[in-house]
């Protein structure tokens, strides 16, 4: 058995470098088209941040995990290939902002039908609109080589910032498919380290929809959480009691009901959209209009964030510092994508805010690139003031302290452990005062922030 991945991201490498760690008798072959990637997953600075990562790539790379540009020879190669290519929202056409961009899906399915002979298991790694493994199938059919090919789909449900945790030990693995050599090809695999009985197949379309729905309903508790988070703001409820006092509920449980400023990543936003979007397709109106409205509150609460923090200061933040904590969408990851820390900084810089941005993992590069994406049209377009103020307005510094020396606020965006262990007394000093802390992630130990001297707004609480 020979494995092959396609597409050397923040699935393809963790994942094939765990299952490459765990097989030592399957060689593991990563291939994507960007270089930069391929050699960074070749050097000691892999691309991606993700704790415990590094010892699982060193222990297998070399001996069983090769990363490479080399697409066609991998593929023709293995007896088993992976698809764990990017599935982004549509920017253009039929069904933007909303469908999924199945093009590098679609151009590796012709890739692997150019290049194969003989017969090869295809796995559904990326996440994908229930049904396109059917459009995978009929391309892999066209194949002139006399190949043949099962179709499974084995969607990955790991977590940045715990994907090796994650990986490691799975609450389960899903497998859809038809052929039960295929599939228990696939369950071999993952047997080498993960009892059979968490190993759940199913048939392909089940598969590929309970990706979906697992991110939608995931996404749907922290959009609820967060309604809540509104409430208790107008009431005086503590959202973080009320998560406690429903979470003890076992038919609710404790997990995923943190209120945040929103949630982000690439993919929650992306998989319901897309979800929306099927249901929409399908003459589901409703249907669609109800998990719609996950994201219509997230968004929501993200500006619910930003308009407090302007309120609060005194109507105006125009040519105020205000210390940004975080730009990361979630901790101990350096993915920044659809981060709700980019959403609030570009809310504050158009009311002139003056921005100092500091994140442990995020270099100054992304933090740029992501404002101003966050500021573009579709096409890609900016206005000239957006672009100044991104220039003029957004300082990028190495620590905390340097971030809120003179700053009027304090946002913190993302819940980085280290922010928790920082001397709040120096802070306080050398802000501007009054000093504000807007925790949007309830992470800091208000009462003795407020006993410093700090006004302390947080998510769901009154003050
Ligand atoms: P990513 O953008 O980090 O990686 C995708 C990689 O595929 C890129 O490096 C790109 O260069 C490469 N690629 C695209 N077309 C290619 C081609 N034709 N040949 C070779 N390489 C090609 O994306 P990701 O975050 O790893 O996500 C991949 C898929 O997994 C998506 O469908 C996503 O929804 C899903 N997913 C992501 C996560 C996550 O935590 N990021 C978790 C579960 C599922
Ligand atoms: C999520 C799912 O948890 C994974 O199972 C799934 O595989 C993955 O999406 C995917 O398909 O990409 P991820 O986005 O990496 O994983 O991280 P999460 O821990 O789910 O957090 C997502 C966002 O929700 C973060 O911004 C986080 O801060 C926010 N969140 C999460 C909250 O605001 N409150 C919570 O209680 C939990």
């Amino acid at each position: 058995m020979k494995i092959c991945c396609i597409g050397a991201g923040y699935v393809g490498g963790p994942t094939m470098a765990m299952i490459a760690k765990q097989c030592p008798d399957i060689p593991v072959h990563v291939v994507d088209l960007n270089q930069a990637r391929i050699d960074a997953w070749n050097s000691d600075n892999l691309p991606i941040y993700e704790p415990g990562l590094d010892e699982v790539v060193k222990e297998a790379r070399g001996r069983n995990l090769t990363f490479s540009t080399n697409v066609d020879e991998a593929i023709a190669e293995a007896d088993m290939i992976f698809i764990s290519v990017n599935t982004p929202t549509k920017t253009f056409g039929i069904g933007a902002g909303r469908a999924a961009n199945l093009e590098f899906i679609e151009k590796c399915a012709r890739q692997i039908a150019k290049v194969s002979k003989g017969h090869k298991i295809v796995v559904e790694k990326s996440t994908l609109p229930v049904r396109t493994a059917e459009a995978v199938k009929r391309i892999l059919s066209s194949s002139g080589n006399g190949a043949t090919f099962d179709v499974l789909s084995n969607p990955e449900f790991l977590a940045e910032g715990t994907a090796v945790e994650d990986l490691l030990d799975p609450d389960r693995v899903l497998i859809g498919g038809e052929s039960p050599e295929s599939i228990k090809a696939l369950c071999d695999v993952y047997a080498h380290w993960i009892d059979r009985d968490r190993i759940l197949t199913t048939n392909l379309w089940s598969s590929e929809l309970s990706k979906l729905t697992a991110n939608a309903f995931l996404a749907q508790r922290v959009s609820s959480i967060n309604a809540i988070s509104a409430l208790c703001e107008a009431t005086g409820a503590d959202v973080d009691e009320v998560a406690r006092a429903i979470g003890t509920d076992s038919r609710i449980g404790p997990k995923f009901l943190k209120a945040s400023i929103g949630f982000g990543g690439s993919c929650f936003q992306k998989d319901i959209l897309n979800l929306v979007y099927l249901c929409e397709h399908f003459g589901l109106r409703e249907v669609a209009a109800y998990w719609e409205q996950v994201v219509i509150m997230n968004d929501h609460q993200k500006q619910r964030f930003s308009e407090r923090i302007v309120k609060t200061l005194f109507n105006t933040v125009s040519d105020k510092k205000i210390a940004v904590w975080g730009f990361a969408f979630k901790k101990d990851t350096n993915d920044t994508r659809e981060s709700a820390a980019i959403y609030v900084c570009r809310d504050l810089l158009r009311e002139r805010a003056r921005l100092t941005i500091y994140d442990p993992q995020v270099p100054e590069k992304s933090i740029r690139a992501e404002l101003t994406a966050a500021c573009s049209d579709m096409q890609g377009q900016i206005s000239e003031n957006d672009k100044r103020l991104i220039e003029q307005n957004v300082t990028v510094v190495s620590d905390c302290y340097e971030a809120s020396k003179d700053a009027h606020a304090i946002a913190v965006l993302t819940e980085w452990d280290e922010f928790k262990e920082l001397d709040f007394d120096r802070i306080f000093q050398a802000m501007q005062q009054p000093a504000f802390v807007f925790d949007g992630r309830n992470l800091l130990d208000h009462q003795k922030l407020s006993k410093v001297g700090f006004e302390l707004h947080a998510i769901g609480k009154c003050r």
